[in-house]
């Protein structure tokens, strides 16, 4: 057998038409287009983007949103079980119960036609949404609220969460973060997903495996480190010995380097901005200056100190952009998720389309 690399470091897999990733120049494009292009459309026109492989004209995207919209309301039943799922353990796994328990009322869930998973596709993206806002709202024991069908996907969300219709610019914001949380290429939860479809499990099974991967720390938990860190450091003040204390325990920073991006992540760059300007609005800048106190930080110690390219990741300023949003940092994980399932649902599809099993081989020692 021939050589292994640690992690599949390097290793191509696939091929793709989902998205693309030059890690040395920092570009990031979804079926061609430039993600911080794609940051200006709507989720839907994006969510269309990766699902369909084209962007929708004027009428397909109104249908595409108004067959999400159709699709936000959950099965009755549904909220016994999102209540039940209230088990005081992190909102990614109260997900995981909930998208494994609404399968169960999706009537199509073994249909393996390409019209039923498109229908699968968009009662996922259109409820993710609902359910992690009712599973927020369960836990903190007030009533989930239903979907406001006049607000945008994000919007629509933060409603739900909140009870309160958000500004312009918050409702920018987690429009932003869906579309640049939406797809990246063979990601480790992507990978694990794609394995499951390659089996022929069904879209809902393969998105499970999808959501339990991204919770861990180096992948989509990471976003919550970086929340519980900004907890943690309190003032830009305390920024260098956080730091330094990191530093000299050898543990990792939260929300800095990457495997594939050796510069500054396209994502975190529009993250920044997003935070920046939400910090003015809200009239405390707290956050968003700890945050950049950390990146210059960081920037002295690894890469002007150890010549060691790590940048802030997706994880760092989206961080930034929930706390200015007021979501908890144990809903940060699922939030991530709402964004990801489109670009897992693309892959999942894409995967099926042309299918042969992922089974790598193993080295026996
Ligand atoms: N803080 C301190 N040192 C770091 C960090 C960090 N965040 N990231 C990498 N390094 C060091 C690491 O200690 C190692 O040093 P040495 O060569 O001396 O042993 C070197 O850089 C290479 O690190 P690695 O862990 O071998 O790199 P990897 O490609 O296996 O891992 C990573 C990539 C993202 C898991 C890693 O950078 C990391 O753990 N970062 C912190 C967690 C994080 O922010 N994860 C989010 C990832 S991006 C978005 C997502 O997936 O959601």
């Amino acid at each position: 057998m021939g050589d292994i690399k640690k992690g599949l470091e390097g290793v191509v897999a696939l091929d793709t038409s989902i998205s693309f990733i030059d890690g040395l120049q920092g570009i990031l494009k979804y079926r061609g287009i430039e993600v911080e292009h794609l940051a200006e459309m709507s989720y839907d026109a994006v969510s269309y983007l990766l699902i369909n492989g084209i962007l929708p004209d004027e009428q397909e995207l109104t249908d595409y949103s108004s067959r999400l919209k159709n699709e936000r309301f959950l099965h009755h039943n549904m909220a016994d079980v999102l209540k039940i799922c209230e088990f005081g353990i992190e909102s990614l796994d109260l997900l995981r119960t909930a998208i494994s328990c609404s399968a169960h009322f999706d009537t199509e869930k073994d249909i393996h036609s390409p019209e039923a998973n498109i229908n699968k596709a968009i009662r996922l993206v259109a409820k993710f949404p609902t359910m992690v806002a009712a599973l927020e709202r369960n836990r903190i024991g007030v009533e989930p609220i239903g979907p406001n069908n006049d607000l945008s996907h994000g919007a629509n969300f933060l409603y739900m969460l909140t009870g309160r219709i958000p500004t312009d610019l918050e409702a920018e914001a987690i429009e932003k973060d869906f579309i640049l949380s939406a797809e990246h290429e063979l990601n480790p939860s992507t990978f694990s997903l794609r394995i499951a479809a390659s089996t022929l499990s069904d879209l809902y099974s393969a998105i499970i495996c999808g959501l339990c991967t991204l919770k861990g720390p180096l992948h989509g938990g990471a976003r919550k480190g970086v929340m519980d860190m900004l907890d943690e450091v309190i003032s830009p003040d305390n920024a260098e010995n956080y730091i330094q204390d990191k530093i000299s325990k050898k543990e990792k920073i939260m929300g800095f380097g990457h495997r594939v991006y050796k510069t500054y992540d396209p994502r975190a760059q529009v993250y920044k901005d997003i935070a920046r300007r939400i910090s003015l609005e809200n009239g405390d800048t707290v956050w968003y200056d700890m945050a950049e106190k950390l990146e210059h930080i960081m920037y002295h110690e690894f890469i002007e100190l150890r010549g060691k390219p790590i940048y802030p990741n997706v994880d760092f300023y989206s961080a930034v952009v929930y706390k200015y949003l007021d979501i908890p940092s144990e809903l940060a994980t699922s939030v991530f998720a709402i964004g990801r399932v489109s670009g897992w649902i693309a892959h999942c599809l894409e995967q099926y389309s042309d299918n042969r099993v992922i089974r790598p081989r193993a080295n026996f020692v």
